[in-house]
């Protein structure tokens, strides 16, 4: 069978940058058109930067792409306090060889999803959905050309990470994901009600560390420093590695639980911005826009992850 043609659109980020490993280590599986950054986690100069970085580190030669550097209606916010300043701490930062598309991410896509009139493209979207959505509505021409969006971001049970009601990238940009979940594709959201299972304890970033390859050194080095916030607020045993579940979802399905509901984003209330109203229990007659990944096998994750990362 073919690998899937992909679009990874991510706010590198240490929990991005392990997307990126997993997805660059399953080249049977899926190929990657190009990655496109956007303004998230930190600035837009550093996520572009960040996923550069990865490549240099994975060995592959990708095109990356910068993307908006702002929030579709709102003021931008970032994570620093969460992922360091240069939102990969954890390892060192250098210039890396791989160069950065003259191409804007947002024309990337478009034109990408249009020159794909055989194959329909699939949207990883690990950051803010700014890109996906400047993209939609710029040209709203490439929609029959997307096979499904792949989404990290959302809560219903979890509650907020952001804000009491809000996961962060669906708070940095709400407008946008609103225009997402609507776009009438198929999507799968995967929201910190499952990715604050999928902890990076002690013992799987050892078996991580135990493969002796660069990729791995690095992820071990960033899962470290990520380590420390989370542990701190939640009490956890170990981060939560939130954006290669949509990776893994890619790879192993199986290991994902999910449910067609109505997800709908507050876009109004300065309370709730961002917010995803998940209706789990189909109270309501709202279309059932998403499939929302609420469970995963946690150990099966790791399997795969740590089988992946020892591919470099
Ligand atoms: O809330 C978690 C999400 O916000 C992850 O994608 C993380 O990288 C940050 O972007
Ligand atoms: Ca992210």
């Amino acid at each position: 069978m073919a690998p899937r043609p992909i679009i990874i659109d991510c706010d590198p980020g240490q929990d991005d940058a392990v997307a990126l490993f997993l997805a660059m280590a399953s080249p049977d599986e899926l190929e990657i058109l190009g990655i496109t950054a956007v303004a998230g986690n930190v600035p837009l100069a550093l996520t572009e930067r960040n996923a550069r970085m990865m490549c240099d580190l994975a060995n592959s030669q990708l095109p990356v792409f910068a993307g908006c550097a702002e929030p579709m209606v709102r003021d931008a916010i970032s994570a620093e306090y969460i992922h360091g300043e240069t939102g990969i701490n954890g390892i060192d930062v250098f210039e890396p060889k791989t160069p950065l598309q003259d191409e804007h991410a947002v024309d990337f896509i478009i034109d990408t999803l249009l020159s794909k009139d055989t194959v329909p493209v699939t949207l990883v979207p690990t950051g803010p959905l700014t890109n996906i959505a400047t993209a939609i509505e710029r040209n709203p021409a490439i929609l029959p050309h997307i096979e499904e969006i792949v989404i990290m971001g959302g809560a219903m049970r979890e509650g907020g990470n952001r804000t009491p009601s809000a996961e962060f990238n669906i708070l940095v940009d709400p407008h946008a994901a609103d225009i997402v979940l609507n776009c009438g594709r198929p999507i799968t959201l995967m929201g910190l009600d499952l990715t604050h299972k999928v902890l990076s304890t002690e013992e799987r970033v050892a078996r991580i560390g135990e493969l002796n390859n660069a990729v791995a050194d690095a992820t071990v080095g960033m899962l470290s420093f990520f380590h420390r916030y989370d542990t701190e607020k939640y009490s956890s045993q170990g981060t939560p590695l939130h954006d290669p579940c949509t990776v893994a979802y890619l790879l192993r399905p199986e290991l994902f639980k999910t449910k067609d509901c109505n997800v709908s984003i507050e876009t109004e209330s300065e309370l709730t911005m961002g917010h995803t109203a998940v209706d789990f229990w189909h109270v309501t007659d709202r279309p059932r826009n998403v499939s929302w990944a609420f469970d995963i096998d946690v150990d099966g994750f790791y399997d795969l992850l740590t089988e992946r990362l020892a591919r470099f």
